[in-house]
């Protein structure tokens, strides 16, 4: 599986650990950034993360900011993009069971970095039980850009 992963400045200790984690697990990782803690706009690296995932680019990708709320406003502005802000274990696996979700978001500021990789766990391994929970998805799918 390929990763693509980006932070903000108030969650790059966590990206860091983060990343370092899903290589060790074999998983190939595309940092976008940040590469330290000088402040950046968490709008421009979750845009550069969801537009991505949104175009077929990358099945998933992480992004990271201080409380994670930011980077899951941007990244569910573009199409096709499910981003779910999981800071416990029961978000994490829902998020992937009936959300189908293909961008994990934490707050670098909320969780710490232990509940944090075993987030990313439960979040690779749980698998969609599509059926009824697809038809939900496919009912917004393609309105990012449309809805008013
Ligand atoms: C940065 O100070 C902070 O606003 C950002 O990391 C994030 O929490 C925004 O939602």
């Amino acid at each position: 599986m390929k990763i693509i992963i980006g932070c903000d400045h108030a969650a790059f200790g966590l990206k860091e650990t983060v990343k370092h984690h899903l290589e060790n697990r074999g998983v190939q990782v595309e940092d976008v950034g940040a590469f330290s803690e000088a402040s950046v706009d968490y709008s421009q690296i979750g845009m550069a993360v969801a537009s991505k995932v949104s175009d077929g680019g990358y099945e998933r990708g992480i992004l990271l900011c201080g409380t994670g709320l930011g980077m899951s406003m941007v990244a569910n502005r573009f199409a096709h993009v499910r981003a779910a802000l999981c800071n416990d274990l029961f978000a994490a696996s829902m998020s992937r069971r009936h959300n189908n979700a293909n961008i994990l978001v934490m707050g670098g500021r909320v969780i710490g970095d232990v509940l944090a990789l075993e987030i990313v766990n439960t979040w690779l391994e749980t698998p969609f039980e599509a059926g009824r929970h697809q038809r939900r998805l496919d009912q917004f799918d393609d309105l990012a850009g449309k809805a008013t």
